[in-house]
């Protein structure tokens, strides 16, 4: 019932002052944002892959509106993909990348964001691993996915999300489902109005599900990205009932949330994958967490009065 007023909420000046001006070491900042530089980024994932989990890395950053923050977030990713490389660590972690963090927003952003993609593309594949595109408001799918497309052509390892709650998705889970695809399925993290998008929570989780059926019965590789105890039973049951030998799919969770779940299904020989946020830019991403689970304001609000 909080989700869409926090997300409206968050769009306001004096909230994102407020909130960004807590030091990254808060509690509820910390919780879900390992680090700010490429080394925090690199231990964080050290961490997690001894403890027998995959990773996937965002480099925090959205709505880019100055060329040379796009220019800046491919270098960090260059960056990062060397520094997982030296590390050992490039065949367990692979990056995911904002087209809107990139150039999509800019004059002739499509263009721009493509040849962008492309560098963080070549990079990947050059140290043994893939990008998959995040998915950002309804506004941005159909561009989303027409550069997916395009990247696909010379980079067909390349993966992108899928949002339950739009009213479309099973239409592209279908169009997806072919062999050599990598779709990662998530419920939906944006303030989107009912005309495009479902906004009760039973309506996405059987959306949801439909999205599941066809990705798990399809020849893709399904990356099951959810926290929900419910969603992940139906997944594990679907994947068995299609035949699905492990490893022709995955789940994946957000860093710090549900770490020991992450830990149990890993466990039980399933791969799991945590998309491990980082950088400076944590404000986008730190509100749509907060909407997700309301509870998380106490913690919020902790945090502000201690560090006042
Ligand atoms: P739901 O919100 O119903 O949560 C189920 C349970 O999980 C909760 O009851 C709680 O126990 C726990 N939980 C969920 N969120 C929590 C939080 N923030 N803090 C603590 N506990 C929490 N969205 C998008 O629009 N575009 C994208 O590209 C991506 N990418 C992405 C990648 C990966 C790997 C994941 C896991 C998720 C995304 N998302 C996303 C976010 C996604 O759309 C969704 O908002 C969240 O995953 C929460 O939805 P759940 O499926 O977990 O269910």
């Amino acid at each position: 019932m909080l989700r869409q007023p926090i997300l409206l909420v968050s769009r306001s000046a004096r909230f994102r002052r407020l909130v960004t001006s807590l030091p990254l070491a808060s509690g509820l900042v910390a919780r879900y944002v390992p680090g700010e530089h490429t080394a925090d980024a690199v231990a964080a994932t050290a961490e997690l892959v001894r403890g027998g989990l995959a990773v996937t890395l965002d480099h925090l950053g959205e709505d880019t509106t100055d060329p040379g923050d796009a220019d800046a977030t491919v270098a960090a990713y260059r960056d990062l993909l060397s520094s997982l490389a030296a590390a050992g660590l490039a065949h367990q972690a692979e990056v995911s990348v904002k087209l809107s963090a990139i150039g999509q927003a800019l004059p002739d952003g499509d263009r721009l964001a493509l040849e962008n993609a492309r560098i963080i593309c070549r990079a990947a594949r050059n140290v043994g691993t893939t990008v998959t595109l995040d998915m950002e408001d309804h506004t941005t799918t159909d561009r989303t996915l027409a550069t997916l497309r395009e990247l696909r052509m010379d980079f067909p390892e390349t993966g992108a999300v899928l949002q339950a709650y739009l009213h479309r998705t099973e239409a592209d889970c279908r169009a997806l489902a072919h062999e050599g695809s990598r779709v990662r399925l998530c419920k939906g993290a944006y303030a989107e109005p009912e005309e495009v998008a479902f906004t009760d929570r039973l309506e996405v989780d059987r959306a949801y599900v439909r999205c599941l059926k066809i990705l798990l019965a399809g020849q893709g590789y399904p990356m099951i990205a959810t926290h929900d105890p419910r969603m992940i039973q139906i997944a594990a049951s679907l994947a068995s009932r299609y035949g699905r030998a492990p490893r022709t799919y995955e789940f994946q969770m957000l860093y710090g949330v549900r770490p020991e779940e992450q830990r149990r299904l890993a466990a039980a020989g399933e791969t799991v994958r945590v998309y491990v946020p980082y950088g400076e830019q944590w404000y986008g991403y730190l509100t749509r967490r907060l909407a997700e689970r309301p509870q998380n304001l106490a913690l919020f609000l902790r945090s502000l009065i201690s560090t006042r």
